[in-house]
């Protein structure tokens, strides 16, 4: 095709010839690009589908797999010689380098210290600096003033921070017994949630531009809206905000999102780790099936919050928790504007948020619940994408219906409806009206009896058929005995139950995942039924475990476990983001550390594009416009390290190993960083 997006130099494996859904998207990521709107809208209505009433799956065209010329690099293993690579490894002619790393001035006007890891981590040095622990991303491109095509020069990369390790924080490798301040949690607080980081090519290099008026910390401690259904609702109201409609902050952003109208999405996940309450607090007010089935527990994932901060105390605040455990929503280009928890799209662990749209303008999100056992979902606005006037679109998330997936064994599936009054949510189940629906939407899937899933993480559409593929990222509990599912009555311990296999969870023990994909009914997001395959089985050829076929797979190239990140580049090559343990070691002896893969969706065929540094996580994807410059995260190197000794598994990034950083090369503490991928001949990255 032609076009400003697909540069000669790109072999596409755009299969269509359309201009796929993400370049129109793109169009309008921008503030002024909106004004385009009847181009865009004349561009979606042209894509069309690809086929119609599926009752078995159909595979999308094949694009050939020419797009994937890289010579893929080797496994990262303690085996190599010369052992395991404490760094990031890319294919010949391709460069790497750090771009922002966990305490880097971001930019905001007056602020340019950076942390010196040396010291604990303060709240206020931290609201000016990159928060820990970097996840899902998004790089919003500027509009250029007269082009139909927007900068890939310039733009604002949206970064969340899942998670802080609040040893590193506080610069104590003993956190368990360290004598814990207000102080010290309101500073990991401020490590959560986004920043939102001006970039600019600079010298042909991609750079943070410091400083920007656009550059901005949202925290754990910023005040967000509470917008839908369910804001106001009693079970979401505090003694700090009787009105229900205001939460302080955002929690353990995971991945992420975006929508048609360029706004940036965050996601909740793991919100019950931060909370707990003394035992004699709990003696007389035991956990309740809401707070066990969200898995709360009295000491959480062990911050320690609620020693210091009453708000997170689940006897003091116990509707606290009820406010985390949503998908938010940020406006980039207004740094003033107040992120909005949406509640229509339900309360769990939600992943990411993945928006699609219809030929029509129909809008649908795609939304992982992340924990074994636990759904797969989809929301579908009421209203329609308004391409020509972006406030139109403001409050699209407030209204609409949420599904949950359930798949059968001949290759179809259905969404079910969450609606109050529908399917036994009613006052007589525990549901009093759709704002209960919503706010115990894991509850509500049980009673429908959803598919009880290997942990839905990443979802990623296809940019030109809408087809939908999904990482599983694996479940220890699939398949064990004594066999239990998710009570209809949702009375489950979070991630407790041990379901059989069925088709599209097939495997007992599940340690290598693997990824599903689906079509729409008539491509069309909107659909209730669809038609499923497992497009590929992680695992490793060479595994020692048995029965080996448990553990082998089935990919066509370079092996790979616990997928997690995914993502379709413009060109419709499907790259994989892993999350093991990430040393190489037991299970992943042969498959080594984490890496970022990239696949052809027709021919299935696997290539390994990136290994990490040692006991990281590769999470976080995204490309300049023009897929010439490609944004990377590398979370929580060296995770795991000994007491005393912050070092013992990685010194990544300070290092220097994949360029110079703003410590100067001293090593004091290993930083999650975002990196930049250049082709050094100017290419598309992947070809
Ligand atoms: Fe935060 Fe499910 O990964
Ligand atoms: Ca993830
Ligand atoms: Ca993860």
């Amino acid at each position: 095709m032609s076009s400003v997006f697909h540069p000669s130099n790109d072999e596409t494996i755009n299969p269509s010839g359309n201009a796929s859904i993400r370049d129109v998207i793109e169009q309008f990521s921008g503030r002024r690009t909106f004004l385009k709107g009847t181009l865009a809208a004349g561009v979606l209505t042209g894509l069309g589908g690809f086929g119609t009433n599926a009752l078995a799956y159909t595979p999308s065209p094949s694009p050939g797999g020419g797009g994937i010329t890289f010579t893929g690099v080797g496994p990262n293993r303690p085996s190599n010689p010369g052992g395991f690579v404490d760094a990031i490894t890319v294919p010949v002619g391709y460069t790497c380098r750090v771009l922002a790393a966990w305490g880097d001035a971001i930019g905001i006007a007056g602020a340019t210290t950076n942390y010196n890891p040396a010291e604990p981590m303060t709240e206020a040095l931290q609201l000016t600096t990159f928060g820990q622990h970097n996840d899902g991303m998004h790089f919003f491109p500027f509009p250029v003033a007269g082009a139909r095509a927007p900068s890939s020069d310039r733009g604002l990369l949206c970064v969340n921070h899942e998670y802080v390790d609040p040893g590193l924080h506080v610069n104590s490798a003993a956190y368990g017994t360290h004598p814990l301040t207000a102080a010290e949690v309101a500073a990991q607080q401020a490590a959560h949630g986004i920043s939102v980081v001006e970039l600019r090519k600079i010298s042909g290099a991609m750079q943070v531009q410091r400083p920007s008026p656009l550059a901005r910390r949202i925290t754990g401690n910023t005040p967000c809206r509470i917008g839908g259904p369910a804001a106001g609702n009693a079970l979401l109201r505090t003694a700090a905000d009787p009105s229900g409609t205001q939460v302080l902050g955002t929690l353990n952003n995971c991945a992420h999102g975006y929508t048609p109208w360029g706004t940036y999405l965050t996601c909740e996940e793991n919100f019950n780790g931060y909370f707990g309450a003394p035992a004699a607090q709990l003696a007389g007010a035991p956990l309740t099936t809401l707070e066990t089935r969200y898995g709360i527990s009295a000491n959480g994932f062990g911050y320690r919050w609620h020693e210091q901060d009453p708000r997170f105390n689940i006897r003091t605040n116990p509707n606290e928790p009820n406010r985390f455990g949503w998908v938010v929503e940020i406006d980039p280009w207004n740094p003033n504007s107040q992120p909005i928890k949406r509640t229509a799209l339900g309360r769990f662990k939600h992943e990411g948020a993945w928006s699609v749209v219809g030929a029509d303008g129909s809008v649908a999100v795609y939304l992982g619940d992340d924990e074994r056992n636990d759904y797969m979902y989809k929301f579908v606005c009421a209203g329609t994408f308004n391409p020509s006037n972006r406030g139109a679109n403001r409050n699209l998330l407030d209204s609409g219906t949420l599904y949950v997936a359930k798949f059968a064994a001949d290759g179809t599936g259905q969404w079910l409806p969450l609606v109050w009054g529908q399917g036994g949510l009613t006052a007589a189940n525990g549901f009093a009206d759709q704002a209960e629906v919503l706010i115990k939407a894991r509850q509500a899937a049980d009673r429908l009896g959803a598919t009880m899933m290997d942990r839905p993480e990443w979802v990623a559409v296809h940019p030109t058929t809408r087809e939908v593929y999904l990482t599983l990222t694996n479940n220890n509990r699939r398949g064990t005995t004594p066999a239990s599912s998710n009570n209809p009555n949702g009375t489950t311990t979070a991630a407790s139950a041990r379901p059989p296999v069925d088709a599209t969870n097939p495997r007992v023990d599940n340690r290598y995942g693997h990824i599903l994909r689906w079509n729409e009914t008539g491509s069309d997001p909107t659909a209730t039924t669809f038609a499923w395959d497992i497009f590929m089985e992680c695992g490793d050829k060479a595994t020692s475990l048995t029965p080996p076929s448990r553990y082998q797979g089935n990919i066509l190239g370079d092996d790979l476990g616990a997928p997690d990140g995914l993502w379709f580049d413009k060109d419709g090559r499907l790259w994989i983001q892993t999350d093991q343990q990430g040393d190489g070691t037991g299970d992943w002896v042969n498959i080594g550390g984490n890496m970022m893969s990239v696949a052809d969706p027709a021919t299935r065929q696997v290539r390994r594009f990136m290994t990490s540094p040692r006991n990281c996580e590769v999470t976080g994807v995204d490309t300049t416009p023009d897929g010439k410059t490609m944004f990377v995260g590398i979370q929580h190197p060296g995770e795991d390290w000994a007491p005393g000794a912050f070092t013992s598994k990685s010194t990544w990034p300070d290092s220097g190993v994949n360029g110079p950083t703003t410590q100067g090369g001293v090593v004091v503490k290993p930083r999650s960083a975002v990196v930049v991928i250049t082709k050094d001949d100017g290419g598309v990255i992947g070809t």
